[in-house]
């Protein structure tokens, strides 16, 4: 059974209470059960991980080399800001999508850019966890292929 790295960056953690209007009530813990699930139907094992560091979210990709084919990765505010994590996407060779529950570009003009969009297979934003789910979907079509 392939298995996957669902990875969430800062201030993730705190879903479900974190401006509930923009993000939803769901904690990540929930997203993270019910993405866990999907993938079980989908026969894909996902392995979830959260970090506000940088540093450890640069080593989970790195380490996800050894282990899983493909990445979904929510990146939070580093998406707009991280040279690191772009040069990490990069450098892994799996194939990693990018995912936000919010629709960053009905949002300030500072999330209409990504550094990592570039060197991502794909991005989904917008459908709350469901982004998530859609992402899930996507990744495993395409290592179906
Ligand atoms: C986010 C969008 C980012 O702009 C923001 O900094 C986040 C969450 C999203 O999932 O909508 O932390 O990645």
């Amino acid at each position: 059974m392939p298995s996957l790295l669902l990875l969430h960056g800062p201030n993730l953690n705190i879903l479900g209470t974190r401006e509930p209007e923009i993000y939803g009530s769901l904690t990540l813990a929930d997203i993270n059960t019910r993405l866990i699930e999907a993938g079980r139907e989908l026969g894909v094992e996902v392995r979830a991980y959260q970090s506000n560091s940088e540093g450890a979210l640069i080593d989970a990709l790195h380490d996800a080399r050894g282990w899983a084919s493909g990445v979904l990765f929510n990146p939070g505010g580093y998406t707009h800001t991280s040279v690191a994590l772009r040069d990490a996407v990069s450098a892994i060779g799996l194939p990693v999508i990018e995912v936000h529950l919010s629709n960053v570009y009905a949002r300030e003009e500072f999330r209409h850019t990504s550094l990592l969009s570039p060197v991502c297979k794909g991005k989904i934003t917008g459908f709350g966890w469901r982004s998530y789910w859609l992402g899930l979907l996507a990744l495993v079509k395409l290592l179906e292929e």
